[in-house]
């Protein structure tokens, strides 16, 4: 059986590290926001003697990943035979528009998408999953929900979804041409003080709340928040540099994702979007204008209850 799945990036609105667990993983207080810059997966699984995977990568960001068992797409595949003691002739084709260390969580969507285009295929329930997830990285997990916003706490394994209005900002994503290593950028962070962190966490409440509620832009504007932006701006310069050129044309509602390189913008509209990313023409970077991503799955699952109650 074949599927096609999309895989969506996604953005932190919203990032604070609130401690450190023994085994050196960061504990997070986080918004993450799915957006509709993604890649596509496409699957082929029967049921065989003996298992067999195989993956192809293509596409603009594909060209320098290697199709090898160390893949974070082959280790799902791999991984969701064992916990479900299948053995199968497995084929992904991954189509790469996500750049890789750029904090946009492109590997670990897709990692999610083969956990639930396998959920399709072999009739499993996702949701069995998330252990399995979490294991494979602290960024999987939220792309096996439907949902467009989810807050993350924990490692970022423990998702509360945020449901959120159809009207809501654009965005524009400016990819700075360089990787940023996560362990790199945690491994030199030093704990915020405790009411420091007090006070952003409420603040992450009150953009929850301007999300649920679809406010202006003027209301996300003080809100939006990434403490790794300190670890990074002074000593990766192409991050400064794009947000830099980003900040005057996007009225300064900007920020860096997750531990970058990508930085993004929030704007009204779709024409606002179209008129920054042709303003930044200029600098050699990678602009995309995007929307947040809505999944039809999501989509079918509320109506369905909607229908229903
Ligand atoms: O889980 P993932 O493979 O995405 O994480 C990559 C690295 O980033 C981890 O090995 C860890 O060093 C760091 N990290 C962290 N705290 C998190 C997520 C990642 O320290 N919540």
């Amino acid at each position: 059986m074949n599927v096609t799945r999309f895989c969506p990036a996604k953005v932190n609105l919203f990032l604070e590290v609130t401690g450190k667990r023994p085994n050196g993983y960061h504990e997070l207080a986080t918004l993450f926001a799915k957006i509709d810059l993604g890649d596509t997966l496409h699957i082929t699984a029967e049921e065989s003697a003996k298992t067999h995977i195989s993956l192809r990568i293509t596409g603009p960001q594909g060209k320098h990943i290697p199709c090898s068992p160390q893949n974070l797409v082959w280790k799902a595949a791999q991984q969701f035979l064992e916990q479900c003691g299948l053995t199968a002739r497995i084929h992904l084709h991954l189509d790469k528009h996500v750049p890789t260390g750029a904090g946009l969580g492109g590997g670990s969507s897709d990692a999610a998408g083969v956990l639930l285009g396998l959920c399709e295929i072999f009739n499993k329930n996702p949701l069995d999953f998330l252990p399995l997830a979490a294991r494979l990285g602290a960024d999987v997990p939220l792309f096996l929900y439907p949902d467009t916003f989810l807050k993350g706490e924990g490692i970022g394994e423990k998702l509360t979804p945020i449901p959120a209005p159809q009207a809501l900002p654009q965005l524009v994503l400016v990819y700075p041409q360089v990787a940023v290593s996560t362990p790199g950028i945690f491994g030199k962070m030093t704990l915020p003080a405790a009411e420091e962190i007090l006070t952003n966490v409420a603040k992450l409440d009150k953009l929850i709340n301007v999300v649920r509620n679809g406010l202006p832009l003027t209301a996300w504007k003080p809100l939006l928040f990434n403490r790794l932006e300190e670890y990074v701006l002074p000593f990766v310069s192409p991050v400064k540099k794009a947000l830099t050129a980003l900040a005057p044309v996007s009225n300064g509602i900007c920020r860096m994702s997750g531990s970058g390189s990508t930085v993004f913008a929030l704007v009204g509209t779709n024409q606002d979007a179209w008129n920054v990313t042709k303003a930044l023409q200029h600098i050699k970077m990678l602009v995309y204008p995007v929307s947040f991503y809505r999944s039809p799955s999501h989509a079918n699952y509320r109506n369905k209850n909607t229908s229903r109650g």
